[in-house]
């Protein structure tokens, strides 16, 4: 990080070419490749995205369903690049002070109250207290506490995560389209911040609410889409190795069965896992009814989702898995 009136990022910022990659990722291919050997698969929309965002220094924006792997990308990302992970939780009422940076009042009042008393012993030379000298102390960089984006911007390179920025109000995504743009914070008493290297940002939202375009517009766009059929069985594979082929395939054709349901909580691919993991568990090698019924609340977290769910003739939709 460095401060006002030094040179800034190289090559980086908004629009600039020659971000951030993985070591040998050339293309979206290769993303997808080395994604897949920590056990995250993407589809090729989602590698070219993501290859884009890297290349191209732009937040990644990941809209999509519960569960669809919006924050395992991030944190898939983070390990490939060998970068920290500085996680920005977003919810309702979030503020500059709880994402940014906040002053440590407690440690300011201590070093206050000690150096008074310093003074007041005549340890200090005999002038009494320093108050401007004091002051300076007091608003030093010692005694600011960093939140997630100051973190994240004095930790270069890191992958910073903007998790569920929906849950946020329309002041706070104003102030983050700021903070995107230039990769600065301005601390009125320590002057401007600047990254070294931007971080590599992506956002997501579950759409609780729509996103103002000015802040897509500075985001390459995805929407996750639950993984087809064949992903799904391959992901369940490939996180839990000990599931046998039969049950991660009836799992998750049963799993996409209910999502076609007009439920009030659909299952993610989080769901498939815990249900998979569930049965294994409980040694099942196959589902059936009694079985489904016994572990349903892995997957569905609603009464009303659970009543719909007996009601359905899984038994058929299994048939062909
Ligand atoms: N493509 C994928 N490859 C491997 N694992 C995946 C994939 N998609 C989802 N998962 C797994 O599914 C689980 C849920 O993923 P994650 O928490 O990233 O979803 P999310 O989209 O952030 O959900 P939410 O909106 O509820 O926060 C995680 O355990 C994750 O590892
Ligand atoms: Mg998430």
């Amino acid at each position: 990080m460095t401060a006002k009136g030094e040179s800034a990022p190289t090559g980086l910022g908004a629009g600039g070419v020659g971000g951030l990659l993985p070591a040998g990722v050339t293309g979206p291919t290769q993303l997808r490749e080395q994604l897949a050997t920590l056990g995250y698969l993407a589809d090729d929309g989602l590698a070219t995205a993501a290859f884009l965002a890297l290349r191209l220094s732009r937040p990644l924006l990941l809209e999509g369903e519960a569960g669809t792997g919006k924050t395992s990308l991030a944190a898939t990302l983070a390990q490939l690049l060998e970068a920290p992970l500085v996680r920005l939780q977003c919810y309702e009422g979030i503020d500059a002070t709880q994402a940014l940076y906040d002053w440590d009042f407690p440690r300011q009042l201590l070093h206050l109250r000690a150096s008074e008393a310093a003074a007041a012993g005549g340890q200090v030379d005999g002038s009494g207290l320093d108050v401007a000298r004091l002051e300076g102390e007091l608003y030093s960089r010692r005694f600011l506490l960093a939140r997630p984006l100051l973190q994240a911007l004095e930790t270069s390179p890191c992958v910073l995560l903007v998790d569920e920025v929906d849950r946020a109000d329309d002041e706070f995504e104003a102030f983050l389209l700021e903070v995107l743009s230039e990769y600065t914070v301005s601390v009125p008493e320590l002057g401007t911040l600047r990254a070294e290297v931007p971080p590599v940002v992506v956002l997501t939202s579950n759409r609780t609410r729509e996103l103002h375009d000015a802040l897509k517009r500075r985001c390459f766009y995805h929407w996750l889409d639950h993984p087809s059929f064949a992903r799904e069985v391959e992901i369940v594979r490939t996180r839990l190795p000990e599931v046998s082929e039969r049950l991660a395939r009836q799992v998750t054709a049963a799993v996409q069965a209910l999502r076609r349901e007009d439920l009030l909580k659909p299952p993610g691919v989080a769901e498939t896992l815990d249900w998979a993991a569930a049965l294994t568990v409980l040694g099942a090698e196959r589902l059936d009814a009694d079985i489904v019924a016994r572990t349903l609340g892995s997957v569905l977290k609603y009464r009303e989702d659970q009543q719909r769910a007996v009601s359905l003739d899984l038994q058929a939709v299994l048939a062909g898995a």
